[in-house]
This record gives C-alpha cells, structure tokens and sequence, in this order.
C-alpha cells in the first residue's frame, strides 16, 4: 500500500484524541502505571500519535520505542520527540514479526492499524507476543460504520462498496478491514489474555471540515477504485456529501473499536 502523509495523520489525531474510548484508555494506563518502567512498543507509529495521546495520563516515567517501516514518518517522529528522554526511533517492517524490538517491552501499542492486517498475520503477531506474554492495547479500528445525519440514498451502497476495497491487500496479504479488531480480540482471548473491547467512533461535525473532506475523498477514491458503483454515481455522491459538510447540525460518524488485552 502506498505511504500515509502527514497531513492525513496530522488532521486525523485531534479526533482520534477525542475517539479513544476512555475508560479503556484509564485501564490501559493503569497497568503501565502498575509495572516497574516499563517499555512500550508502539507500531505503525506514524509521527508518534500514540505516545501523545497516552503520555500525558501516565502517572510515572516509561520507555517509548516507535517502530515503523516509513523513515519519512520516523523521521517526522524523531523531529517532535528526539530531544525527550526515554523515546527510541526503530526503522522496520512488521511483516518480519521475529525482528520486531520486543525484547524488554511489557506492552505493545498500536493505533488504526489492525484494520490493515490481515487474518494470518493477526494471527501469527498474538501468537508471537502472547509467547512473550507482552500486553496489546490496539485502538482505533475501524468498525465498518460511516452513518451520516444527513442521508444521501447512495449511503448504504458507498459503505458496503468502501469496506469491500478494505478487505483488499494493505500490505499484510487480504487485510480484514472492518473485521479485523473482533478476529484480533477472538485471537488474544484464545491466546489466554484477558480482552476488553470498547467502541471509539470518531463524530465529526462542522469543526473537523478538513478531516472530513479529506476522509471523503479518500472514501471516494476508493469506492471508484472498486469500480461496482459508475464514476459518475461517486461524483454525485461526494458532491452531496461535501456541500452536507458545513450545514448546520450535520454530522458523521465514522466507526471504531479499541482494545485492550493483559496476560
Ligand atoms: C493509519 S497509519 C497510523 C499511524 C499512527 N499510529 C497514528 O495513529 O497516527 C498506519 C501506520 O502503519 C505503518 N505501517 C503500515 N504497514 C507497516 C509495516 N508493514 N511495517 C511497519 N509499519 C507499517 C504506516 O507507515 C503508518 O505509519
């Protein structure tokens, strides 16, 4: 799959701040809060979202490791976190499970990444880190749920048609897309974890007009990548729903889970 830009990441991280479910959130931190500082891998970390989102409700010190396979995203990474104490940047591929940096962490994060994964290496990473009875907290996933306050009759269609093209190969073989978090938390709790799962769906009104566009677009995209729905059906589509977003009262949601799993 190509890249994801740091505009894209940078637009999305308010709303994923104010998704993530919080009281799994405080159960999360509550476990790192309990061991002796610890290290947490974080993967598919993109600039560093996640240690932004977490670091401030932790109560002590923790190591962070932010391991990707994107140097530009790294790099963006390194640029607002290398001068902190405790942060280690790791250059690689998550696909190669046995050089993933796990050594001495106690717990791996992640954020809107299992939606790329598909069944086989979902498996193989909770047979992998349930050996090493390292903690998950997975947040972010999409559910499969775009439902908008201002209907358009194409709605239904665009979200089946945009949710098949999430099944496609992201880079793990046939990623799951929407049902990826549940065979995740299916997975952990077969590996003997204890599994939470939350929902965390990001509702984005007026206020998140970039985000929302952009998101659109890239639904857009994709759905005419998938090619069932003609171009012209799309166009209609994304035309309507791009006027809808500055309407007052409007509002979409869009779907996620998080989750937590603790050996
Ligand atoms: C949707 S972005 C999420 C980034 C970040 N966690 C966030 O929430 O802002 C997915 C991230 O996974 C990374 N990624 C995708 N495939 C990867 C792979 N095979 N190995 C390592 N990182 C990968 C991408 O480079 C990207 O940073």
């Amino acid at each position: 799959m190509s890249g994801f830009d740091t505009t894209w990441l940078t637009l999305r991280e308010p709303s994923d701040g104010r998704a993530r479910n919080e009281p799994l959130l405080a159960r999360f931190t509550a476990e790192v809060d309990g061991a002796d500082q610890p290290v947490i891998l974080d993967i598919g970390c993109g600039t560093g979202s996640t240690p932004r989102a977490i670091g401030p409700h932790l109560r002590h010190a923790v190591g962070w490791r932010l391991f990707d396979h994107d140097q530009r995203l790294l790099d963006a990474a390194k640029s607002r976190h290398g001068g902190e104490a405790g942060f280690e940047f790791v250059q690689g591929d998550l696909n190669r499970l046995e050089a993933l940096p796990l050594h001495d962490a106690r717990f791996v994060t992640a954020s809107a990444l299992f939606d790329l994964c598909s069944g086989e290496f979902i498996d193989r990473f909770v047979a992998h880190i349930a050996g090493l009875r390292t903690g998950l907290y997975a947040a972010l996933n999409y559910d499969g749920r775009m439902q908008w306050s201002q209907a358009h009759e194409l709605d239904d269609a665009v979200a089946t048609r945009f949710n098949a093209h999430q099944r496609t190969d992201k880079g793990f073989g046939p990623s799951l897309g929407p049902g990826a978090w549940q065979h995740l938390a299916d997975a952990l709790s077969s590996a003997g974890y204890r599994v939470e799962i939350a929902p965390s769906p990001w509702v984005l009104t007026a206020d998140d007009a970039d985000l929302q566009a952009m998101f659109l677009q890239g639904v857009a995209d994709a759905v005419t990548e998938d090619g069932t729905l003609g171009r012209p059906q799309v166009a209609e589509w994304l035309e309507f729903r791009r006027d809808s977003i500055k309407a007052v009262g409007s509002s979409c949601l869009v779907g996620h889970q998080d989750v937590l799993a603790i050996r």
